[in-house]
Protein backbone atom coordinates (compact mmCIF):
# COMPACT_ATOMS: atom_id res chain seq x y z
CA UNK A 1 0.00 0.00 0.00
CA UNK A 2 1.08 3.87 -0.55
CA UNK A 3 -0.36 6.53 1.73
CA UNK A 4 -1.99 9.24 0.35
CA UNK A 5 0.16 12.57 1.52
CA UNK A 6 -1.79 14.47 3.72
CA UNK A 7 -0.68 17.91 2.40
CA UNK A 8 0.45 20.23 4.71
CA UNK A 9 0.77 23.46 2.42
CA UNK A 10 -2.54 22.93 1.08
CA UNK A 11 -4.41 22.55 4.16
CA UNK A 12 -2.34 24.67 5.90
CA UNK A 13 -3.38 27.43 3.20
CA UNK A 14 -6.92 26.58 3.89
CA UNK A 15 -6.52 26.95 7.62
CA UNK A 16 -4.88 30.57 6.85
CA UNK A 17 -7.15 31.50 4.46
CA UNK A 18 -9.97 31.33 7.19
CA UNK A 19 -7.62 33.01 9.77
CA UNK A 20 -7.04 35.98 7.28
CA UNK A 21 -10.93 35.93 6.45
CA UNK A 22 -11.43 36.57 10.27
CA UNK A 23 -8.71 38.67 10.64
CA UNK A 24 -10.62 41.08 7.79
CA UNK A 25 -13.70 40.69 10.08
CA UNK A 26 -12.00 41.67 13.36
CA UNK A 27 -10.00 44.80 11.68
CA UNK A 28 -13.65 46.61 11.39
CA UNK A 29 -13.31 47.33 14.71
CA UNK A 30 -10.86 49.50 13.95
CA UNK A 31 -7.47 47.58 14.62
CA UNK A 32 -5.64 44.63 13.12
CA UNK A 33 -4.95 41.56 15.25
CA UNK A 34 -1.57 42.12 16.80
CA UNK A 35 0.59 39.26 17.24
CA UNK A 36 4.20 39.91 19.34
CA UNK A 37 6.65 37.28 18.97
CA UNK A 38 9.78 37.69 21.39
CA UNK A 39 13.19 35.52 20.41
CA UNK A 40 16.04 35.61 22.77
CA UNK A 41 19.41 34.36 21.53
CA UNK A 42 20.61 32.81 18.16
CA UNK A 43 19.20 29.37 18.21
CA UNK A 44 19.38 29.24 14.13
CA UNK A 45 16.32 26.99 13.88
CA UNK A 46 14.29 29.42 15.48
CA UNK A 47 15.46 32.39 13.37
CA UNK A 48 13.69 30.97 10.83
CA UNK A 49 10.93 30.14 12.71
CA UNK A 50 10.74 33.32 13.65
CA UNK A 51 10.94 34.65 10.34
CA UNK A 52 8.32 32.32 8.90
CA UNK A 53 5.56 32.73 11.35
CA UNK A 54 6.20 36.33 11.35
CA UNK A 55 5.63 36.57 7.27
CA UNK A 56 2.44 34.48 7.67
CA UNK A 57 0.88 36.59 9.97
CA UNK A 58 1.72 39.61 7.82
CA UNK A 59 -0.07 38.25 4.87
CA UNK A 60 -3.09 37.70 7.08
CA UNK A 61 -3.47 40.59 8.15
CA UNK A 62 -2.36 40.50 11.22
CA UNK A 63 0.11 43.62 12.68
CA UNK A 64 2.89 41.49 14.16
CA UNK A 65 6.40 42.61 15.67
CA UNK A 66 9.47 40.53 16.27
CA UNK A 67 11.56 41.69 19.59
CA UNK A 68 14.90 40.05 19.64
CA UNK A 69 17.00 39.94 22.92
CA UNK A 70 20.59 38.96 22.96
CA UNK A 71 21.12 35.22 24.22
CA UNK A 72 23.00 37.24 27.71
CA UNK A 73 19.62 39.00 28.33
CA UNK A 74 18.95 39.10 32.14
CA UNK A 75 15.74 37.58 33.95
CA UNK A 76 14.28 40.90 34.74
CA UNK A 77 15.20 42.59 31.23
CA UNK A 78 12.60 39.64 29.52
CA UNK A 79 10.36 40.06 32.56
CA UNK A 80 9.45 43.74 31.69
CA UNK A 81 9.20 43.01 27.87
CA UNK A 82 6.43 40.72 29.11
CA UNK A 83 5.12 43.02 31.51
CA UNK A 84 5.00 45.73 28.77
CA UNK A 85 3.11 43.47 25.71
CA UNK A 86 0.83 42.31 28.72
CA UNK A 87 -0.40 45.77 29.31
CA UNK A 88 -0.03 46.83 25.70
CA UNK A 89 -4.17 47.05 23.97
CA UNK A 90 -2.57 46.66 20.78
CA UNK A 91 -1.05 43.34 21.36
CA UNK A 92 -3.37 40.47 21.37
CA UNK A 93 -1.02 37.13 21.17
CA UNK A 94 2.35 36.96 22.58
CA UNK A 95 4.74 34.69 21.46
CA UNK A 96 7.65 33.48 23.39
CA UNK A 97 10.14 31.35 21.34
CA UNK A 98 11.49 28.25 22.46
CA UNK A 99 14.07 27.05 23.54
CA UNK A 100 15.28 29.78 25.78
CA UNK A 101 19.01 30.02 26.20
CA UNK A 102 20.86 28.34 28.88
CA UNK A 103 20.30 30.21 32.10
CA UNK A 104 16.54 31.41 31.31
CA UNK A 105 13.64 29.46 32.89
CA UNK A 106 11.08 28.94 30.00
CA UNK A 107 8.37 27.82 32.69
CA UNK A 108 8.95 31.16 34.42
CA UNK A 109 8.46 33.15 31.58
CA UNK A 110 5.62 31.12 29.89
CA UNK A 111 3.66 31.61 33.21
CA UNK A 112 4.39 36.01 33.04
CA UNK A 113 2.02 35.47 29.55
CA UNK A 114 -1.20 36.75 30.49
CA UNK A 115 -3.21 34.09 29.70
CA UNK A 116 -5.84 35.62 27.89
CA UNK A 117 -2.80 36.67 25.18
CA UNK A 118 -1.05 33.42 24.90
CA UNK A 119 -1.28 32.38 21.88
CA UNK A 120 1.08 29.19 22.24
CA UNK A 121 -1.46 27.90 25.53
CA UNK A 122 1.63 26.95 27.54
CA UNK A 123 0.85 29.15 30.96
CA UNK A 124 -0.08 27.12 33.10
CA UNK A 125 -3.70 28.42 33.30
CA UNK A 126 -4.36 27.19 29.98
CA UNK A 127 -2.60 23.67 30.64
CA UNK A 128 -5.48 23.34 32.98
CA UNK A 129 -7.98 24.37 30.25
CA UNK A 130 -7.03 22.02 27.92
CA UNK A 131 -6.53 19.06 31.05
CA UNK A 132 -9.97 19.99 31.99
CA UNK A 133 -11.22 20.34 28.41
CA UNK A 134 -12.18 23.93 28.52
CA UNK A 135 -11.79 26.45 26.03
CA UNK A 136 -8.70 28.41 25.27
CA UNK A 137 -5.43 28.66 23.32
CA UNK A 138 -4.18 24.69 22.67
CA UNK A 139 -0.40 24.55 21.55
CA UNK A 140 -0.42 25.34 17.96
CA UNK A 141 1.82 22.04 16.66
CA UNK A 142 -1.15 19.89 18.39
CA UNK A 143 -4.15 22.06 17.58
CA UNK A 144 -3.14 21.57 13.75
CA UNK A 145 -2.48 18.22 13.62
CA UNK A 146 -6.29 17.88 15.40
CA UNK A 147 -7.41 20.57 12.44
CA UNK A 148 -5.89 18.35 9.79
CA UNK A 149 -7.66 15.29 11.01
CA UNK A 150 -11.00 17.04 10.89
CA UNK A 151 -10.38 18.61 7.46
CA UNK A 152 -9.08 15.07 5.96
CA UNK A 153 -11.95 13.19 7.21
CA UNK A 154 -9.47 11.17 9.46
CA UNK A 155 -11.83 9.73 12.15
CA UNK A 156 -10.53 9.59 15.49
CA UNK A 157 -13.03 8.75 17.51
CA UNK A 158 -12.97 5.14 18.81
CA UNK A 159 -9.11 4.49 16.76
CA UNK A 160 -5.92 3.61 18.86
CA UNK A 161 -3.76 6.34 19.19
CA UNK A 162 -0.23 6.14 20.12
CA UNK A 163 2.02 9.77 20.21
CA UNK A 164 5.44 9.41 20.63
CA UNK A 165 7.28 12.57 22.29
CA UNK A 166 5.91 13.39 25.57
CA UNK A 167 6.77 16.88 25.22
CA UNK A 168 5.16 20.00 26.57
CA UNK A 169 4.62 21.57 23.24
CA UNK A 170 3.71 18.50 21.12
CA UNK A 171 2.98 15.18 22.79
CA UNK A 172 1.37 16.06 26.06
CA UNK A 173 -1.36 18.17 24.66
CA UNK A 174 -1.68 16.05 21.65
CA UNK A 175 -2.59 13.06 23.54
CA UNK A 176 -5.15 15.30 25.36
CA UNK A 177 -6.83 16.45 22.58
CA UNK A 178 -7.09 12.58 21.02
CA UNK A 179 -8.38 12.03 24.59
CA UNK A 180 -11.12 14.73 24.18
CA UNK A 181 -11.85 13.83 20.46
CA UNK A 182 -12.81 9.93 22.13
CA UNK A 183 -9.45 7.80 21.13
CA UNK A 184 -7.81 5.49 23.24
CA UNK A 185 -4.09 7.07 23.33
CA UNK A 186 -0.94 5.84 25.07
CA UNK A 187 1.36 8.58 25.34
CA UNK A 188 5.31 7.01 24.83
CA UNK A 189 8.86 7.90 25.73
CA UNK A 190 12.33 7.07 25.42
CA UNK A 191 11.72 4.44 28.32
CA UNK A 192 8.94 2.65 26.57
CA UNK A 193 9.39 -0.95 26.63
CA UNK A 194 9.21 -2.59 22.88
CA UNK A 195 8.34 0.38 21.61
CA UNK A 196 7.92 -0.81 18.39
CA UNK A 197 5.37 -3.61 19.43
CA UNK A 198 3.38 -0.68 20.88
CA UNK A 199 3.84 1.79 18.15
CA UNK A 200 1.95 -1.55 16.25
CA UNK A 201 -0.82 -1.10 18.11
CA UNK A 202 -1.80 2.35 16.26
CA UNK A 203 -4.64 3.25 14.28
CA UNK A 204 -3.08 7.01 14.26
CA UNK A 205 0.59 7.00 15.23
CA UNK A 206 2.26 10.30 16.32
CA UNK A 207 5.95 10.99 16.40
CA UNK A 208 7.83 13.91 18.39
CA UNK A 209 11.01 12.91 19.24
CA UNK A 210 13.91 13.99 17.14
CA UNK A 211 15.38 11.11 16.41
CA UNK A 212 15.90 10.76 12.71
CA UNK A 213 14.39 7.74 11.17
CA UNK A 214 14.07 6.10 14.26
CA UNK A 215 10.46 5.24 14.04
CA UNK A 216 10.88 2.28 11.45
CA UNK A 217 8.69 -0.29 9.37
CA UNK A 218 8.26 -3.09 12.43
CA UNK A 219 6.50 0.17 14.21
CA UNK A 220 3.75 0.47 11.75
CA UNK A 221 1.05 -0.90 11.13
CA UNK A 222 -0.54 -1.16 7.99
CA UNK A 223 -2.58 1.26 7.50
CA UNK A 224 -2.03 2.94 9.72
CA UNK A 225 -2.08 6.97 9.67
CA UNK A 226 1.19 8.06 10.78
CA UNK A 227 1.61 11.76 11.79
CA UNK A 228 5.34 12.81 11.99
CA UNK A 229 6.35 15.90 13.82
CA UNK A 230 9.72 15.27 13.79
CA UNK A 231 12.27 18.08 11.22
CA UNK A 232 15.50 16.37 11.55
CA UNK A 233 18.76 16.95 9.97
CA UNK A 234 20.54 13.89 8.09
CA UNK A 235 23.72 14.71 7.65
CA UNK A 236 25.95 11.74 6.31
CA UNK A 237 25.66 9.94 2.66
CA UNK A 238 25.00 6.30 4.50
CA UNK A 239 21.94 7.85 6.40
CA UNK A 240 20.73 9.57 3.69
CA UNK A 241 20.75 6.02 1.46
CA UNK A 242 19.49 4.42 4.45
CA UNK A 243 16.30 6.87 4.59
CA UNK A 244 15.59 7.12 1.09
CA UNK A 245 17.01 4.11 -0.87
CA UNK A 246 18.48 5.64 -4.32
CA UNK A 247 16.17 8.85 -4.28
CA UNK A 248 18.51 10.81 -6.79
CA UNK A 249 16.63 14.08 -6.29
CA UNK A 250 17.05 13.55 -2.84
CA UNK A 251 20.43 12.62 -2.79
CA UNK A 252 21.54 15.90 -5.19
CA UNK A 253 20.17 18.03 -2.35
CA UNK A 254 21.81 16.36 0.03
CA UNK A 255 24.93 16.69 -1.48
CA UNK A 256 24.42 20.36 -2.91
CA UNK A 257 23.20 21.60 1.07
CA UNK A 258 25.52 18.73 3.30
CA UNK A 259 22.17 17.99 4.74
CA UNK A 260 18.95 16.79 4.12
CA UNK A 261 15.19 16.78 6.13
CA UNK A 262 14.51 13.52 7.77
CA UNK A 263 11.28 13.46 9.92
CA UNK A 264 11.36 10.71 13.26
CA UNK A 265 9.78 8.52 11.01
CA UNK A 266 11.70 5.94 8.41
CA UNK A 267 10.21 7.47 4.54
CA UNK A 268 9.89 4.63 3.10
CA UNK A 269 8.37 2.50 5.32
CA UNK A 270 6.39 5.20 6.04
CA UNK A 271 5.01 5.80 2.31
CA UNK A 272 4.70 2.05 1.88
CA UNK A 273 3.23 0.97 5.19
CA UNK A 274 0.60 3.82 6.12
CA UNK A 275 -2.76 4.49 4.43
CA UNK A 276 -2.30 8.32 5.15
CA UNK A 277 1.05 10.34 6.41
CA UNK A 278 2.64 14.14 6.81
CA UNK A 279 5.56 14.18 4.34
CA UNK A 280 8.77 15.80 6.23
CA UNK A 281 8.88 18.92 5.04
CA UNK A 282 5.62 20.06 4.30
CA UNK A 283 3.33 17.70 6.17
CA UNK A 284 3.11 19.41 10.03
CA UNK A 285 5.57 22.33 10.11
CA UNK A 286 2.59 24.42 7.80
CA UNK A 287 -0.27 23.64 10.02
CA UNK A 288 1.99 25.11 13.19
CA UNK A 289 2.24 28.10 11.32
CA UNK A 290 -1.79 28.31 10.61
CA UNK A 291 -2.94 27.66 13.71
CA UNK A 292 -0.64 30.21 15.22
CA UNK A 293 -2.19 32.61 13.25
CA UNK A 294 -5.51 31.24 14.09
CA UNK A 295 -5.12 31.12 17.78
CA UNK A 296 -3.92 34.97 17.85
CA UNK A 297 -7.43 35.85 16.16
CA UNK A 298 -9.27 34.06 18.23
CA UNK A 299 -7.07 35.19 21.58
CA UNK A 300 -7.85 39.06 19.59
CA UNK A 301 -12.11 38.41 19.40
CA UNK A 302 -12.35 36.81 22.77
CA UNK A 303 -10.16 39.69 24.04
CA UNK A 304 -12.86 42.25 22.09
CA UNK A 305 -16.01 40.38 23.49
CA UNK A 306 -14.45 40.01 26.92
CA UNK A 307 -14.30 44.48 27.07
N1 LIG B 1 9.66 26.11 19.61
C1 LIG B 1 9.36 25.03 18.86
N2 LIG B 1 8.03 24.94 18.65
C2 LIG B 1 7.48 26.00 19.29
C3 LIG B 1 6.13 26.45 19.43
O1 LIG B 1 5.17 25.86 18.93
N3 LIG B 1 5.99 27.61 20.15
C4 LIG B 1 7.04 28.26 20.72
N4 LIG B 1 6.78 29.34 21.43
N5 LIG B 1 8.28 27.86 20.61
C5 LIG B 1 8.49 26.73 19.89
Amino acid sequence: MAGRILDGKKIGAAIRADAAEAAREFARSGRPPGLAVVLVGDDPASAIYVRGKIKASREAGISSETHRLPATTAAPELAGLLDRLNRDEAVDAILLQLPLPDGLDASEFLARIRPDKDVDGFHPENVGRLVAGLPGPCPCTPAGIMEMFRREGIEVKGSRAVVVGRSDIVGKPLALLLLHQHATVTLCHSRTRDLPAVCREADILCTAIGRPAMVRADAIREGAVVVDVGMNRAENEADVRDFFGDDEKRLARFRRNGYTLVGDVHPVAMRERSSAYTPVPGGVGPLTIAMLLANTVALAVARQSDR
